[in-house]
């Protein structure tokens, strides 16, 4: 009923697409990803890092959902193994999530196969949900992100990655800034983006300072490791605007 009703309305001249936020991979299965592109966001650190990694001109990136897949294919492909657990680079790998270890350098015409806590499961379940399509986005990436949403006058759900389900303010916060830049093109009948909204509207003149004064826990976390230099790059707009988008496997620049 859901599906007809949708694309009923995908098929009135002149309707708007709708544009959903799930806080959390929790809340994904709420939403009909398989009329949707789906924009997984994970701020701190992975789709940052996806983002960076693309821009320097890596191959492409085969995000995996084990440390033990990242491993296997280590093993039968040329590539960079990389990922953390818990923020910290996982047992058995040879690098981590920080941006930073992605320079041009290093990563120009490798393939990097990724997993991490949060932000590569969340893809893998928006896989398993038959989302329409799936590209990622966070503050480096945002308005070629924003862009390519205009473009595609699809209907959307930014997707949060969030800490182990749990909803987590940098996530939101970029699900606020998508919506800032293309609110009037979509219809939004979705409390989650409201409040997203609201909440970038109150970060936007210092992220980095609302995070700090507001506690938030990842933050805190890659603080507690001594990453400030990782969450300044990581909110800070346009640095890497490239649109990953998965196909096949792999995520590559569009
Ligand atoms: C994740 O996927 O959970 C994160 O990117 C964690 C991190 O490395 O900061």
């Amino acid at each position: 009923m859901v599906n007809i009703l949708m694309n009923f309305i995908l098929q009135m001249p002149n309707a708007k697409p709708f544009l959903f936020t799930s806080m959390s991979p929790a809340l994904l299965h709420l939403y009909n990803a398989s009329q949707a592109t789906v924009v997984i966001i994970d701020v701190l650190r992975a789709t940052s890092t996806i983002a960076t990694a693309l821009f320097n001109g890596a191959k492409y990136i085969i995000p995996v959902d084990s440390v033990a897949k990242c491993i296997e294919l280590g093993r039968q492909i040329n590539c960079v193994t990389a990922g953390e657990r818990d923020g910290k680079i996982a047992e058995g790998l040879s690098y981590g999530n920080s941006p930073f270890e992605y320079s041009r350098l290093f990563i120009g015409g490798k393939i990097l196969v990724l997993t991490t806590t949060n932000g590569t499961r969340l893809l893998h379940m928006a896989l398993e949900k038959g989302a329409r399509e799936i590209v990622t986005g966070s503050f480096v990436n945002l308005d070629v992100v924003a862009e390519y949403l205009l473009q595609q006058k699809n209907n959307v759900i930014l997707a949060c990655a969030a800490w182990k389900d749990r909803i987590n303010i940098e996530d939101t916060l970029f699900a606020g800034a998508v919506i800032e830049k293309i609110r009037e093109h979509f219809n939004i009948e979705c409390d989650a983006s409201h409040i997203a909204a609201n909440l970038y509207h109150k970060a936007s003149g210092d992220l980095f300072d609302f995070m700090q004064r507001n506690n938030a826990s990842h933050f805190n976390r890659l603080m507690a490791y001594g990453l400030e230099k990782d969450i300044r790059y990581c909110l800070e707009p346009n640095l890497a605007n490239v649109l990953p988008i998965y196909e096949a496997g792999k995520l590559k620049i569009y």
